[in-house]
């Protein structure tokens, strides 16, 4: 790593993040019914999790240890990056060698899985602070699956390699429209070199009028292990609501640069009907199976024949 000229100048040795946080533990309650037992992360996008889609953009920006921070009726999620001996005995069994090998893909051997519990819904930044034991004092990756980008290189990998380069937290932005600023956290800032936004503020879904920004952060963190300690002070003054590692990150500020990167990909908020929707008829459209023929019909559809 190049050494920046940033406040915040450290040095870590190779390979730079190799833990990433997936937060699993929120109730969905946005797509109830079908939430009532199974996991918001394990709805699919044509036929693959949320969570797989997430722990595959992780894997392929070089992490290898998952860090899941879960909680009651998540055990699916468990599951799908478990062994299933029964089913892989009956694959291979039947001959099915393709699908035995999709199975075992899921968990490549160099691949660790660890789960913490958040037994509190007290917000994403009590997740990230749930995880602190399983960190320590390096720097780690944090997705929210619910946030699905479609990319040529993952996002997750150019935040990465912005985090390399200049040593500081990188949260991934997208432009929203204003009326949807209440939605996310919002960032403001000035144009870093880098090309991405060195950061002045940031503020927890904002009421619609209370920003000029319509930069939104979503769903892709690197962040310094300081971050730990604002969390922690944050849960000890607040005694009630939600921790919001976006609090955490504003007074990260005082002492640290922060960067945010507009990635170069396609974000899809699959944790609304809509973004679901929209995401399925993309993949869909480009699926290896059935790609050609759900086009076909959709272009058929769209003509009324
Ligand atoms: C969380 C974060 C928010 C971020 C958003 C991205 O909100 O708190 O800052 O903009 O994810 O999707 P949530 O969607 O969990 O309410």
């Amino acid at each position: 790593m190049k050494a920046g000229t940033m406040k915040n100048e450290i040095t870590y040795t190779t390979p730079v993040i190799q833990k990433a946080v997936f937060p699993i533990a929120g109730l969905g309650s946005r797509f109830l019914p079908v939430t009532k037992a199974t996991p918001k992360e394990m709805l699919p996008v044509v036929d693959k999790p949320l969570i797989q889609y997430a722990v595959e953009e992780a894997y392929a920006s070089g992490i290898r240890q998952m860090i899941f921070v879960t909680g009651r009726t998540k055990r699916a999620v468990e599951d799908h990056f478990d062994t299933a001996y029964e089913l892989e005995t009956e694959l291979e069994r039947a001959g099915k060698h393709e699908l035995l090998a999709l199975a075992r893909s899921i968990a490549p051997s160099d691949m660790t899985c660890v789960y913490v519990r958040q037994h509190r819904a007290l917000g994403l930044g009590h997740a990230i602070l749930c995880a602190r034991p399983l960190i320590g004092e390096e720097p780690f990756a944090v997705i929210l699956a619910d946030d699905f980008m479609v990319s040529e290189h993952p996002v997750l990998a150019q935040m990465v390699a912005h985090f390399e380069q200049f040593g500081c937290s990188v949260v991934a932005v997208a432009e929203v429209p204003p009326s949807e600023v209440n939605k996310y956290g919002m960032v403001e800032g000035r144009h870093h070199v880098s090309g991405a936004l060195e950061l002045d503020h940031v503020v927890e879904k904002p009421a619609v009028g209370q920003t000029h920004s319509t930069t939104a952060i979503v769903g892709r963190y690197v962040l310094t292990p300081s971050i730990f300690k604002y969390l922690a002070l944050i849960a000890s003054s607040q005694t009630k609501g939600e921790i919001q590692l976006t609090d955490a990150i504003l007074q990260s500020l005082q002492s640290e640069s922060v960067h945010a990167l507009a990635f170069e990909g396609k974000r899809y908020d699959c944790g609304s009907k809509l973004g679901m929707l929209q995401a399925t008829v993309d993949i869909g459209m480009q699926h290896a199976d059935v790609g050609l023929q759900f086009a076909s019909w959709l272009d058929k559809r769209h003509l009324g024949t």
